[in-house]
């Protein structure tokens, strides 16, 4: 059964790259949908411009490349993605009978996270994250604003209530981050963890203040 990997237009593509690479490895199923904002971010944060046409071609290039925005850092095979366009509301994973394991919404727009806490389902990445809660399946929803206001702080605990898991897109400095990928990778970590899913992506604390420090 897949995951379901919801991209929302909140800045923070790579921090969804990251997700994404984290399944792949574990060798998980995804299901992919992108939102129409989420074009403008992922053209905004990396140049793609990516195309329903051309999903496997643009979501390789966007896979490949490093937080620090350079082409080609990872080596990606997509063939375990399927991808489904945001306008398809009669696409699978808008039924819950269609199986998946949950969802990650990876990053989340305060728009998205309005959407699901209200149940607008106003496209399918919306819609396939309220079937996940009445499912009463695994959601993640890491959420990118700074600062919140009432509304989305409302918005969000209304999610928790719902029995949502919201990873804010928070990265941490207590791993031993020299590099922007480290700390995109961190927030990916915390989100595949919250999906129980295994990964490698930071160094877990174990106790010991300064062990993580760069200059160690
Ligand atoms: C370059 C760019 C960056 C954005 N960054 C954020 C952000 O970090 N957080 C957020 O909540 N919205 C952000 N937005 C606004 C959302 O894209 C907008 O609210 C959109 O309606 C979200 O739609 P969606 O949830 O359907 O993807 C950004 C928009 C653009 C163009």
């Amino acid at each position: 059964m897949p995951w379901i990997v919801g991209v929302s237009g909140a800045s923070g593509t790579p921090y969804a790259a990251a997700v994404l690479r984290g399944l792949l490895a574990a060798g998980e199923a995804v299901d992919l949908v992108v939102s129409r904002a989420s074009r403008l971010t992922l053209l905004d944060e990396t140049g793609i411009a990516f195309r329903d046409a051309h999903w496997q071609e643009d979501l390789r290039e966007w896979l490949a490349r490093g937080a620090d925005g350079k082409p080609g850092t990872f080596d990606v095979d997509v063939s375990g993605v399927r991808y489904w366009p945001a306008g398809d509301l009669a696409a699978g994973p808008s039924s819950g009978s269609y199986p998946a394991k949950g969802m990650l919404i990876v990053p989340a727009s305060t728009a998205c996270v309005a959407g699901v806490a209200l149940g607008l389902s106003k496209d399918l990445l919306q819609r396939t994250a309220s079937v996940t809660l009445k499912e009463r399946r695994t959601l993640v929803v890491a959420v990118r604003e700074t600062p919140l206001n009432g509304q989305t702080l409302r918005h969000l605990v209304t999610l928790d209530d719902a029995g949502a898991t919201v990873v804010p897109a928070s990265p941490a400095f207590y791993a031993g981050a020299t590099h922007i990928q480290d700390l995109v990778d961190f927030v990916a970590g915390r989100v595949l963890d919250a999906a129980g899913v295994g990964h490698q992506l930071y160094r877990r604390w174990r106790g010991d203040l300064g062990v993580g420090r760069p200059d160690q």
